[in-house]
């Protein structure tokens, strides 16, 4: 049933959430303080990259049911369904920065004059829906309910996340708005879980949590092949196969990044302490994400010899993963600033997420356009994020630019056999 819904927060949650849900067939109105993001958006172009999403944008503009708009009090004037996508970056101490989610309650507290359902989309600790309540309620207004749904989708592959999920996550009190958010999501072929709000809130970092401890895992394993001369694709082949284990999220390289993984993991740490419980197994989950980037970046060093200060590192690979611009918390970025510190030069290239880095690596990185220009003169390369690009390069042409043939292949994307055949030096993670 067609329903009249607004996304609070037009950023990589509630755009796609935005778009996806007018193409489902509802009127939709993103609403965000940035005006030039919503000038942006009106005419059509996506305010960050996501394969798909400007097509979607683009297609509902046109349809008349997706709508842009800088004003959340004109916008609550008739929606029905209020998802709150704002975000919630980590505070220094790990913990969730909640400020944008309770500025967005108040103001919808004090505008909202008609019954409508409210969904916490953003990652929030648990018991935020209820916070939420209690805010709202405060200015005694009008009766509504407040509804927790996480989202499970993945930056690059968000559109085919969100339209065919393994399943919706739905935290709801009250059968009025489960009856609502029941026909948000009508559309949608996938086992709708209803629950009260605190367990859909622990079911995002618990599943979150799960899924770095699974990388971190492998990238144990890895560690381990590394000296007993095993292959740790091929092991993860062999564990994967055993349906209880599954192949995803099993493949093993610098460690995980991203807007979620870290933040996430680090909000749960800091929840179960700050509620005198010590989460030991997910402590360590942490540590082994950190420790992969210094074994990397030791790799790197190695190849280059005992005197590498001054020499340089092409770095192919800036975002946290393939398939965005995104380089929150990329171990790309973590493992060029160990290189610098020891002094190395680098050299980068990425397909898209060279804008995003330059804001967060300092002014001394050499960026290219080119992937061959950026192996120009380098006396090692390392690969640093998984684009599928990067395998069809001309290795033997970047051979003869490169002042020496050194790979590290942080995301085991190369075979080894291939490069070597070719005259490289080639270092993989856990082979
Ligand atoms: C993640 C969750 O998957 C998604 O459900 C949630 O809603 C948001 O956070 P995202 O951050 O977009 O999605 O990326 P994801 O594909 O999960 O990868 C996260 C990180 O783990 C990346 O740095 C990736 O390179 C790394 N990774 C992933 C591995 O190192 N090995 C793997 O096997 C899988």
């Amino acid at each position: 049933m067609k329903k009249s819904i607004i996304i609070i927060g037009s950023g990589y949650v509630g755009t796609v959430v935005g778009a996806c849900l007018a193409k489902l067939g509802h009127q939709v109105t993103c609403v965000d303080k940035d005006e030039k993001k919503i000038n942006k958006l009106r005419r059509g172009f996506s305010p960050i990259y996501e394969p798909g999403l400007e097509e979607i944008i683009r297609a509902n503009l046109f349809q008349g049911r997706l709508h842009f708009t800088a004003s959340l009090p004109d916008a609550l004037k008739k929606a029905e369904v209020i998802f709150i996508a704002v975000g919630t970056p980590s505070r220094t101490d790990g913990s969730c920065e909640m400020k944008y989610v309770w500025q967005v309650a108040h103001e919808i507290g004090r505008n909202l004059e008609h019954y409508a359902v409210i969904i916490d989309k953003s990652t929030v600790p648990v018991g935020t829906a209820g916070k939420v309540k209690k805010i709202i309620a405060g200015y005694k207004k009008t009766e509504f309910d407040v509804v927790s749904n996480p989202e499970f989708q993945r930056e690059g592959s968000s559109i085919k996340d969100f339209l065919t999920p393994d399943r919706i996550v739905i935290g709801a009190d009250s059968p009025r708005a489960k009856k609502i958010i029941g026909e948000v999501y009508d559309k949608i072929k996938a086992p709708k879980l209803f629950m009260d709000t605190a367990s859909a809130e622990m079911v995002k970092y618990a599943a979150n949590a799960f899924l770095t401890t699974k990388i971190s895992y492998i990238n144990e394993i890895a560690n381990i092949c590394e000296r007993v001369g095993a292959d740790v694709d091929v092991v993860a082949e062999g564990v994967g196969m055993d349906r209880r284990i599954g192949y995803s999220f099993m493949k093993a390289g610098l460690g995980w990044g991203g807007s979620c993984f870290p933040k996430d993991v680090k909000a749960l740490h800091n929840l179960a302490f700050s509620d005198g419980y010590d989460f030991k197994l997910l402590k360590s989950v942490i540590l082994v994400n950190q420790q992969q980037r210094e074994l990397v970046a030791d790799k790197v060093k190695r190849m280059l010899g005992q005197k590498f200060k001054g020499k340089t590192v092409t770095v192919l690979g800036l975002a946290f993963k393939n398939n965005t611009d995104d380089v929150r918390e990329s171990p790309a970025i973590d493992i060029i600033k160990i290189l610098q510190k020891s002094k190395i030069k680098i050299q980068a290239y990425d397909p898209i997420a060279t804008e995003n880095a330059k804001k967060v690596l300092n002014h001394k990185v050499k960026y290219f356009s080119d992937p061959y220009k950026a192996a120009s003169g380098a006396d090692a390369l390392m690969i640093a994020t998984e684009w599928a690009e990067f395998c069809d390069l001309n290795w033997k042409r970047i051979k003869k630019l490169m002042k020496a043939p050194k790979v590290v292949d942080g995301r085991n994307l190369l075979e080894r056999a291939e490069m070597e055949g070719l005259g490289f030096e080639y270092v993989g993670v856990g082979k």
